[in-house]
């Protein structure tokens, strides 16, 4: 990838004095002035999902700007980079590969000067062949019953993205219950054991580096639990299966290594559902709905690769994203699904987006003089609406949001489906052209009200609007949709961080914490008042000793 400071290109001067001239710009107007603007500015992926970024502060001309940037800073190249397993994860010396996973076509992607299609798909036959014993109950637990509960324990990547589909994926599941164990609180694995019976719980342990302290520790704590029920080690190897890329620490566990799924140190963690750490999506909904999973996300890499920029969604999404980041200086975006079946895809992006580009430090090792990775937040609509909608229509900043929404439910029950939609057809407009100080006093006329009885509220009724939106609509929830949507979101990561000048692959910011915390645990375990730290926390961990 080439290492191009994006502030130093031509583009992003003409940006800054497109911006300059243009900051006041209004969504009133440029839709006044325009009656094709959502023709202009909408685009279709498939047959099934409509992607409307018309009501954004952009031009024709914005996005030309935006355009020449990626082309300035080498976009295509990295693209390229990418999809042929450079190893662009260059502080891990890594490729990033993700893609293979879901290589549906026959090309092979080398690594070292070795394909690694072979691998990618014989794990999938076996994860395959996994699902298909567990979910026909061929798949016996140590009494001789078949499998009704899964634990998945794993952490970060590890669970977000398998919650997130399974959960997005509900109504294609079948009779498997599925659990999902992350957090260290000893709580998570408490309540979790509360629901599941020995004879008949199977554990997943996924991590890619089996030696995430949170993971470990809830996996002994779940192996204990199992064996005091079912006594004999021998058991373990019906009950515990690991998805991870070390398998030296997995057998040290005492996994049984024909049960473990392997992966790659080319797969991110945060984007690693599609490999072996996708095994209780597979569970859940069954083998073929992740491989329509998969291949929802291959269609959308292929559009990804193969699309002129100025049709291409994720680099379209990603430039806008840029436009008010580096140029507005927005802080936040949203995502919010009018789904409920998607309340965990802002969360999961959380971390794909935030943990990729919350970088201060370009691919030279220099501090960036500019903003990158944005903060990402969201919940799903309706709900959001009375919650924090607040701020983005009347408060202080600028919160671009994507709003997502299935065209045709899963549960067609009464009028719940037009109501959801009539919100989520409502905020946008809202949020865009907003209510005036006319409009208000017009609609306090219109209730018998004089202007003098109503003119100390009237500010507070007005909306400014101007605020963008995304809206991206598609037919329905299914794992085709749900995979490109997913892929879509990773593009867009990918394209600002390339653009950025960063390394969106790493994830070294995590790296303090873990080690402090190490060197705390000990400190712990003692009777001794503590003096190794600063004050606050030296004052911090000794009332916490005198506390417990
Ligand atoms: O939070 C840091 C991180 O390394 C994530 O990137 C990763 O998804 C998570 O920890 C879990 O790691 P592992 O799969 O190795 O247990």
């Amino acid at each position: 990838m080439k290492n191009i400071n994006p502030t130093q290109t031509k583009a992003w001067k003409a940006l800054e004095a497109h911006f300059a001239a243009n900051k006041d710009r209004q969504l009133k107007q440029l839709f006044a002035a325009d009656p094709a603007r959502f023709d202009k500015f909408s685009t279709t992926f498939g047959a099934d999902v409509l992607v409307d970024y018309s009501k954004n502060l952009i031009t024709q001309e914005t996005l030309d700007l935006l355009i020449d940037l990626a082309k300035e800073t080498d976009l295509a190249g990295a693209i390229d980079a990418m999809f042929n397993g450079e190893k662009i994860n260059q502080t891990e010396g890594r490729a990033v590969l993700h893609v293979a996973l879901r290589n549906k076509a026959d090309r092979e992607i080398k690594v070292d000067g070795k394909d690694v299609m072979p691998e990618v798909k014989a794990v999938l036959a076996k994860i395959k062949g996994f699902c298909e014993k567990v979910i026909g109950g061929e798949w016996k637990g140590y009494t001789g019953k078949p499998i009704q509960h899964v634990v998945n324990i794993g952490i970060g990547g590890s669970d977000l993205g398998p919650v997130m589909i399974c959960e997005a994926l509900r109504p294609y599941k079948n009779h498997l219950q599925m659990h999902f164990v992350s957090n260290v609180d000893g709580t998570h694995i408490a309540e979790t054991l509360k629901q599941v019976d020995p004879e008949t719980t199977l554990f997943l342990v996924a991590s890619k580096t089996f030696t995430t302290q949170e993971t470990m520790t809830n996996a002994h704590t779940a192996r204990d639990w199992f064996l005091k029920h079912a006594g004999d080690k021998a058991h373990v190897a019906k009950h515990f299966a690991a998805l991870s890329t070390n398998g030296k620490a997995v057998a040290e566990f005492g996994i049984d290594t024909n049960n473990m799924f392997e992966f790659w140190d080319w797969v991110g963690g945060r984007y690693s559902s599609w490999s072996a750490i996708g095994m209780p999506i597979a569970l859940s909904v069954g083998f073929d709905n992740f491989d329509a999973l998969q291949r929802g996300a291959f269609e959308m890499d292929k559009h990804f690769a193969t699309t002129d920029f100025a049709q291409n969604i994720p680099v379209l999404l990603a430039l806008i994203g840029i436009w008010y980041n580096n140029f507005y200086g927005a802080e936040t975006e949203t995502i919010l699904p009018y789904d409920q079946y998607m309340h965990r895809f802002a969360a999961y992006f959380q971390q794909g987006n935030m943990e990729s580009n919350g970088k201060f430090v370009d691919r030279n090792g220099n501090p960036v003089d500019y903003q990158t990775g944005p903060i990402i937040w969201g919940e799903p609509g309706t709900n959001g609406q009375h919650a924090f909608y607040q701020l983005i229509h009347q408060g202080t900043k600028l919160i671009p949001s994507d709003f997502l929404a299935p065209a045709i439910s899963h549960n067609p029950i009464g009028d719940h489906h037009p109501k959801l939609l009539a919100n989520f057809f409502a905020q946008t407009e809202a949020l865009a052209f907003g209510k005036s100080k006319e409009q208000v006093e017009a609609e306090f006329v219109a209730a018998g009200k004089t202007l003098e009885q109503v003119k100390d509220l009237v500010p507070f009724k007005v909306f400014e609007g101007n605020r963008p939106t995304n809206s991206i609509l598609f037919k329905k929830l299914t794992p085709e949709t749900l995979g490109a949507l997913i892929a879509m979101y990773e593009h867009k990561i990918f394209v600002q961080g390339a653009i950025w000048n960063i390394f969106s692959f790493d994830q070294w910011g995590v790296e303090l914490g873990k080690q402090l915390a190490n060197k705390i645990l000990p400190e712990l375990n003692t009777s001794e008042t503590v003096s190794s730290h600063d004050c606050s926390t030296n004052g911090l961990i000794n009332t916490w000793k005198a506390w417990k």
